[in-house]
């Protein structure tokens, strides 16, 4: 099977909603299929199926990579690192000095993948969307 990334449009838009479902549930859809509707986002297809997706937005330094998911059929074959990589490269066709995330600190899958592919921790946040909760601000410097 080829995986390819395509620029997300609004015939994507019924998969990437079931994406969303299939990775974090219903809790989240409206926010982030809100950020699939208004950032630059792209979609990972698989014979003509939405395995994965990430919306992407920047400023004057950074790139903020907010959200990357795969669904959970798919993982672990690469796709994660195929969107990471795109990313990367995106920012520095933009000419930024960062990539950032905010990732859960349970979030060891996630961790893992951003730390492989040379991001550090430069900061953290507790208490941002529920009592207790803790995430880290992931970066990869560009320079
Ligand atoms: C994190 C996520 C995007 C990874 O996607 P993926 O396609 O499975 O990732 P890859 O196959 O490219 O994995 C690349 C590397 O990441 C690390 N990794 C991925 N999943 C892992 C897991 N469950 N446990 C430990 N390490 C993991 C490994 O180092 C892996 O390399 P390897 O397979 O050679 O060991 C996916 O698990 C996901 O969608 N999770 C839910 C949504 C999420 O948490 N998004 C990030 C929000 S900040």
């Amino acid at each position: 099977m080829q995986a390819r990334i395509t620029r997300y449009k609004e015939s994507d838009r019924k998969q990437v909603k079931a994406l969303i479902v299939n990775v974090w549930g219903r809790r989240w859809l409206a926010g982030v299929l809100h950020a699939f509707d208004n950032c630059d986002s792209f979609v990972v297809k698989l014979d003509g199926n939405v395995a994965g997706g990430m919306t992407l937005d920047w400023g004057t330094y950074m790139c903020l990579l907010d959200e990357l998911i795969v669904d959970s059929t798919y993982r672990r074959h690469g796709i994660g690192t195929m969107l990471l990589g795109y990313a990367i490269q995106y920012a520095k066709r933009k000419k930024l000095k960062f990539v950032e995330d905010w990732v859960d600190t349970r979030n060891k899958p996630a961790l893992t993948l951003y730390r492989k592919y040379g991001f550090r921790k430069y900061g953290s946040v507790s208490n941002l969307f529920e009592r207790n909760d803790s995430y880290v601000h992931m970066c990869k410097s560009l320079r």
